[in-house]
């Protein structure tokens, strides 16, 4: 489909980096249609990464998305969960390739400035976790 989900995550919210990721996805060709400012729990941030739960960094991971804000938002485009994954580039910004967010901005494996769903599937999950209905403006 046409959505995915995105949070600039708390290293980039706490960097100043919100206006210049928001202009890579603007010039990406993104259109947002639901944005919040928000912090996430402890117990949220565990929920929204349940399924890394076994993983042995997932301790590591809820502390620091709950550590401080966050910018979540809903994304539109042609094959919005695949292009925003190429936007945002490899987990590992070692691995991310020019041009893309991560490579831009983000400081380690962990710290790692967004998130963009994975699936179709996640990306509705994902943005009912975030946003009600109402709060979405196609
Ligand atoms: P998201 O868009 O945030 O879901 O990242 P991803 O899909 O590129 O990676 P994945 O879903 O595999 O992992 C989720 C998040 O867990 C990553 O974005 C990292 O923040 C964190 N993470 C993944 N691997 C490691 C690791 O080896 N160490 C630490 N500290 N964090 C990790
Ligand atoms: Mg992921």
């Amino acid at each position: 489909t046409n959505r995915t989900l995105t949070m600039i995550k708390p290293d980039a919210v706490r960097n100043g980096h919100i206006g210049g990721i928001l202009e890579m996805i603007n010039a990406a060709g993104f259109r947002i249609v639901a944005m919040k400012y928000t912090k996430l729990s402890p117990e949220k941030a565990g929920e929204f990464y349940a399924v890394h739960a076994a993983r042995p960094f997932y301790g590591e991971l809820v502390e620091f998305m709950s550590g401080g804000p966050i910018v979540a938002a809903i994304l539109e485009k042609d094959n919005a969960v695949e292009e925003f994954r190429k936007l945002i580039g490899a987990t590992n910004p070692a691995d991310a390739a020019e041009g893309t967010i991560r490579k831009k901005y983000a400081t380690s494996i962990g710290e790692n400035a967004v998130h963009g769903s994975d699936s179709d599937e996640n990306a509705a999950i994902e943005g009912s976790f975030h946003f009600a209905g109402t709060e979405i403006f196609a």
